[in-house]
């Protein structure tokens, strides 16, 4: 045989063996850094499935509180709590009042799960307005092209009242995802002025207006009824640095934990914003497009579910993402 002396660096040898492997590696998955997001809607014994999502429910408060105890049993660092409220309006009220569908949802998961499991609640308006926008809106324009104008600052106003119910309630952390200018900010004010200077705020800091989130909007009941984001959230073709002066606000502002969505399609900017800010926890939302696109080619057959979800975890992970929130947690944790 050739001999070929310039190999003297043989990289095979770091994987011949699976326990050199496993020495080898550098990114590992942890239950702990899973969060679960979980759709809570009015009634009792109710278990909606949502057809794009197979495996995930809109459920009533006492069927939740099930689930919370196996999520906790599995070691899963939290949940993210979206309501889907019996009534709609203008602006969102159920999501403002001490008795609406989320206020309700946060004080049965503490009184169940106490400690033991992080309950975060995902603030916006989408999920509880009948038009399915983010906030107030100020006015339509005129024409099917008009865009859509979210009032910014009286958006500001009820982002706050939103948070100050949620930290009545009992809430471990709150994570504003509406994409308003300022939101961190007043929300942090709001905290620090009635006794919850404690309570950390996870930003959903670079979100982009993407079409991944299609199937959430059939769960969460929250397709707008006319119009898109794209005059609040991110642009995909922006600078990338736009995402990082999105991050470095809302550090300014008071958030204690950053994230970006969605993971798969940016993990560029996951890691561009932890290159940026180490030291700035950063979570990655591994979203509802992402998950019905591999659930679907799994349930045909055409992909191994189990090692798809685990590499796409890794990569967010190697990408620089410390916290993952993904509609898999309780599968990664059993899987782990
Ligand atoms: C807004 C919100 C959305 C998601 C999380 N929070 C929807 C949106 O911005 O349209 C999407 C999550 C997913 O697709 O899994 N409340």
């Amino acid at each position: 045989m050739q001999e070929y002396d310039f190999l003297t660096t043989r990289l095979r040898r770091l994987r011949y063996n699976p326990r050199v492997r496993r020495l080898a590696q550098s990114v590992t998955l942890d239950p702990a850094k899973l969060i679960l997001p979980l759709f809570v809607r009015t009634g009792k014994n109710q278990r909606v499935p949502i057809a794009s999502m197979p495996g995930n429910w809109q459920l009533s408060i006492d069927e939740l509180v099930k689930e919370l105890a196996q999520i906790r049993d599995l070691g899963i660092g939290g949940v993210m709590l979206f309501g889907v409220p019996e009534h709609k309006d203008a602006i969102g009220s159920d999501v403002m009042s001490d008795d609406g569908i989320i206020a309700q949802a946060i004080r049965a998961s503490k009184d169940a799960v106490g400690d033991d499991l992080l309950i975060i609640s995902d603030v916006c308006f989408c999920e509880y307005t009948d038009h399915g926008h983010c906030g107030v809106l100020k006015n339509r324009g005129v024409g099917p092209n008009a865009p859509i104008d979210v009032d910014n600052d009286a958006t500001l106003t009820n982002l706050v009242k939103q948070t100050l119910v949620q930290a009545r309630a009992g809430v471990d952390m709150v994570a504003p995802s509406g994409m308003i200018d300022g939101m961190i900010g007043a929300i942090r004010q709001g905290f620090d002025e009635n006794g919850f200077e404690h309570l950390p705020i996870m930003s959903y800091a670079a979100k982009y207006a993407s079409a991944f989130y299609g199937p959430f909007r059939d769960a969460a009941e929250s397709a707008p009824s006319f119009g898109d984001r794209r005059t609040y959230q991110m642009d995909p073709a922006a600078d990338p640095g736009q995402a990082l002066r999105e991050v470095e606000l809302d550090i300014e502002e008071g958030a204690d934990m950053v994230m970006v969505k969605p993971a798969l399609a940016y993990l560029d900017i996951v890691r561009l914003v932890n290159d940026t800010f180490p030291g700035v926890p950063l979570a990655a939302y591994n979203v509802s497009g992402e998950f019905s696109m591999v659930k679907a080619a799994a349930l045909n057959g055409w992909i191994d579910e189990k090692r798809v979800v685990l590499e796409s975890l890794t990569g967010i992970t190697r990408a620089g993402a410390s916290i993952i929130i993904t509609y898999w947690a309780k599968d990664v944790a059993a899987w782990l």
